[in-house]
C-alpha cells in the first residue's frame, strides 16, 4: 500500500516536471563548426560574390558573445526595429520646422558606431511602410488631433523624410557603410492588389514611384535601391509588372533590386520558391534576400525541434542557397547578398518555430551546416 502510494506520487512529480519544462526534447549537439570546416559564413558566401547579413538589436550587439559571434560569422546588418519609421522621427522639431526631421536614436546611433568600428556594411530597413510609422506623420499640424494632410503635402512629408534619412547619415560619417536601401517594404497584396494604407489615402495608389523617385533623387550612386516584400513566391508576377513602372520620363529604372524577405517553412516547396526567384531575375534588377529564416513546420501548427525535424530544415536551408549560388555562379541572378533575420532561435521573432541557423544556446544546428554548405552534416 505505501509502495503504490510512492509510485504514483514519484508519477505525478514526473508528469509536472514535463509539464512544466514543456516536454523538452532532448538534444542531439553537432560538432563544433571549427571541427567540421575552417571556412566561416562570410567565406562561404565570398566565394559566390556575395555578402551574409543578419538583422540585430542593441541589446543583441551589446551582448558579448553574440556581438562575437555576428563580428566572426557575418558582414553585413540590418537594424531589426531602430531604423524604421517609428523610431527615426522627432516629432517636436517637426512641428517647428513644418517639414519632417530625420533624428537618429540612441539605439540606431550605437549600432552604427559598432558597424563602422568593425567593417561592416549595412542594409538600410526601410523607409516607407504601413507599419511600424507613427500616425501623426499624416496629420494636419503633425498631431492626430488634426484632419488627414492632402496629396501635395503628404508629398512634400515623404521627399522631406527620405531626404532627411540620407542627408543625416552622410552627416554622421555613416552613409558609406550601406550598399542597398529599402525604398518600401510590403506594399503588395498576394491577390495583386496594393495593400491599402495611410499612403494610398493621402497621396495616391502612385506614393509609390514617387518614393523611389525621391530616394533616386537623395540616395548616393553607391546604395542600390530596393523594393522589400514577404510571401514573394506567390507575387513573382505582380512584383515583376510593379518594378518596370518604376521608371523616371527616360526610361530609367528608378529602382535597382528586388528585395525577398524568405519568411519560408520546412512544409514550403523550395523548388517553386527558387522559381518564383528565376521569375523575378527576368525583371533585370538585382535580388537580395533580406530575411531568411525556415520555421518548423507551416505557419498554422509549428513542430518541435526533434532532430527529425532540424535535420529536414539543414537540408532545406543546404538546397535553397545551393539553388541560389548555383544561379549566381552561372550568372542567372544577380545576387550580392543574402541576410538571415538573426541567427538564434533564442532571440528570433519566430522563436516558437526554431528557424535559425544556431539553437538559442549558441550551439551550431544542422542549418547552419547546411547554409554552410558541408551537406554531410546539414541534416541528410
Ligand atoms: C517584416 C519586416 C521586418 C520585421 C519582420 C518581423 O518582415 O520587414 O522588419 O518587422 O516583419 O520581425
Amino acid at each position: 500500500m505505501y509502495k503504490m502510494k510512492k509510485k504514483s506520487i514519484i508519477f505525478l512529480v514526473c508528469i509536472l516536471t514535463l509539464l512544466f519544462t514543456g516536454c523538452t526534447v532532448e538534444k542531439v549537439k553537432l560538432p563544433a563548426q571549427k571541427e567540421i570546416t575552417s571556412k566561416n559564413l562570410k567565406d562561404v558566401f565570398l566565394e559566390h560574390g556575395m555578402k551574409v547579413g543578419t538583422c540585430v538589436s542593441a541589446n543583441v550587439k551589446n551582448d558579448e558573445k553574440m556581438s562575437a559571434l555576428i563580428l566572426e560569422q557575418f558582414n553585413s546588418v540590418t537594424m531589426e526595429n531602430a531604423m524604421k519609421p517609428d523610431y527615426i522621427l522627432n516629432q517636436e522639431r517637426s512641428k517647428t520646422e513644418g517639414k519632417l526631421v530625420v533624428e537618429f536614436n540612441q539605439e540606431a546611433l550605437s549600432v552604427l558606431g559598432w558597424a563602422k568600428n568593425n567593417g561592416l556594411s549595412m542594409r538600410g530597413h526601410t523607409l516607407i511602410w504601413y507599419s511600424q510609422t507613427p500616425e501623426w506623420i499624416f496629420h494636419e499640424g503633425f498631431d492626430t488631433n488634426g484632419a488627414y494632410v492632402g496629396r501635395e503635402t503628404m508629398l512634400a512629408r515623404m521627399e522631406s523624410m527620405i531626404s532627411g534619412v540620407f542627408e543625416e547619415l552622410d552627416r554622421l560619417g555613416y552613409i558609406n557603410l550601406f550598399y542597398a536601401y529599402d525604398v518600401i517594404n510590403e506594399a503588395w497584396m498576394e491577390d495583386g492588389t496594393i495593400r491599402k494604407n495611410h499612403w494610398t489615402e493621402t497621396i495616391g495608389d502612385d506614393y509609390l514611384w514617387y518614393a523611389f523617385y525621391y530616394a533616386d533623387k537623395y540616395a548616393p550612386d553607391y546604395i542600390d535601391l530596393y523594393y522589400n516584400d514577404y510571401n514573394e513566391q506567390y507575387k513573382a508576377d505582380t512584383l515583376s509588372a510593379f518594378v518596370n513602372t518604376l521608371k523616371d520620363d527616360d526610361g530609367r529604372y528608378l529602382i535597382d533590386g528586388i528585395g525577398l524577405q524568405a519568411h519560408l517553412f520546412t512544409a514550403d516547396d523550395f523548388v517553386g520558391y527558387l522559381a518564383a526567384v528565376d521569375t523575378l531575375a527576368e525583371t533585370g534588377l538585382k535580388l537580395q534576400v533580406t530575411e531568411l529564416d525556415i520555421g518548423l513546420g507551416k505557419y498554422q501548427s509549428p513542430l518541435t525541434a526533434t532532430d527529425a525535424n532540424l535535420r529536414t530544415q539543414g537540408k532545406f536551408y543546404y538546397e535553397l542557397i545551393n539553388g541560389l549560388f548555383t544561379r549566381a555562379d552561372a550568372g542567372k541572378i544577380k545576387m550580392d547578398s543574402i541576410t538571415f533575420w538573426g541567427f538564434s532561435d533564442g532571440i528570433s521573432w519566430r522563436k516558437e518555430y526554431s528557424p535559425q541557423l544556431y539553437d538559442s544556446d549558441l550551439d551550431p544546428k544542422y542549418s547552419l551546416y547546411g547554409a554552410l554548405q558541408v551537406k554531410e552534416y546539414a541534416g541528410y
